[in-house]
């Protein structure tokens, strides 16, 4: 079976956008491949993070990954599997740094700090490290992580050829699985893809926000003067609810068009509204119901199953450098 790994990282509150642009599908393919998802703390605390908060959000988001049918057993923390980081150590010292300064990512971020950590500009590595450790063959992520991916494969490529002795160490990871996920908008600004930093209470709907607030939110989302759905030319906002209504109802074109033609934004807002409630209700429920301890051991579960994977690639990594391994 190929295996299939991605990350998401626990800071922000997970929303829509995450959920029908990945974790869905994250859900869906992962029984038809060996699957690794990976809570990437480490990543998170390249800025920083308040201790007790980023605790809390650990947690929740395993909750949520939990409550929307991910496998315990393909659950990672990525600190608890101390690989990682000893894996990106040595990629660190294979991969030229121009190679990361060059990173979009890492230009956009490092120009929004006043200080930018090491860690900042290491990101990418720890990255590779992730989908290096497990030999990933595919990993699916949104365009912003492209170039990540690529970044990846560049340093697999130049670790292979810079110790070819004991044959290829890594295996070259596809660039990624193009996206089935919908892309969803900021409800307030539907020209920007809805994100976990946005400030803004109208921005994103999160996948724990009561019905109430659900509701609030999108009877307040940005639409344009026209008087009702133009299905075939919706200004942004519009195209924008279109977009989260068929996803969460897997409604046909056909259906879409034939409901929504020349309804009035009103009405528009209201079934939007109430297809969201009823899509998170049942992860919502599920969440709720999974007792604390339960998620603690999942992750543990998950990580453990992990760390004898990891091994082996890091010892034939280390094998390959010339470093002991003792075994
Ligand atoms: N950098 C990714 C993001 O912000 C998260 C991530 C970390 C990841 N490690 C990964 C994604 C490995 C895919 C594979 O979205």
């Amino acid at each position: 079976m190929k295996r299939v790994l991605s990350g998401i990282q626990p800071t922000g509150s997970p929303h829509i956008g995450n959920y029908l642009g990945a974790l869905k599908n994250w859900a869906k393919i992962q029984y038809d491949y060996d699957s690794i998802y990976c809570i990437v703390d480490l990543h998170a605390i390249t800025a920083y993070q308040d201790p007790k908060e980023l605790n809390t959000k650990i947690q929740q988001l395993a909750g949520i990954l939990l409550a929307i049918g991910i496998d315990k057993k393909s659950l990672v923390l990525q600190s608890r599997v101390p690989e990682h980081a000893e894996l990106a150590w040595l990629l660190t010292c294979v991969t030229p740094l121009g190679w990361l300064e060059r990173m979009t990512q890492y230009k956009a971020k490092s120009q929004a700090q006043e200080t930018i950590s090491d860690g900042l500009l290491q990101y990418p590595v720890l990255m590779a490290a992730d989908i290096l450790l497990y030999q990933a063959d595919v990993v699916p992520v949104g365009d912003d992580q492209r170039q990540h991916v690529e970044l990846t494969r560049d340093i697999a490529q130049r670790f292979n050829s810079l110790y070819p002795e004991h044959g290829e160490t890594f295996t070259m990871p596809a660039t990624h699985l193009p996206t089935v996920g919908a892309r969803v908008m900021g409800l307030d600004d539907p020209e920007k893809k809805m994100s976990k930093s946005e400030p803004g209470a109208g921005h994103a709907i999160g996948l724990l926000d009561d019905p109430a607030v659900i509701r609030k939110k999108i009877m307040r989302a940005t639409t344009d003067s026209k008087p009702g759905v133009d299905f075939d030319d919706p200004g942004a906002g519009v195209r924008n609810l279109l977009a989260i209504y068929q996803a969460f109802t897997e409604a046909s074109n056909e259906d879409m068009r034939a409901r929504f033609s020349g309804m009035r934004y009103g009405d528009l807002k209201k079934t939007v509204a109430e297809a969201v409630v009823a899509g998170l209700e049942p992860i919502q429920q599920r969440y709720r119901e999974i007792p604390p301890e339960q998620i603690t051991e999942a992750l543990r579960l998950g990580s453990e199953n992990a760390r004898r994977i990891a091994n082996s690639t890091l010892t034939k990594v280390k094998r390959a450098m010339g470093l002991f391994t003792f075994d």
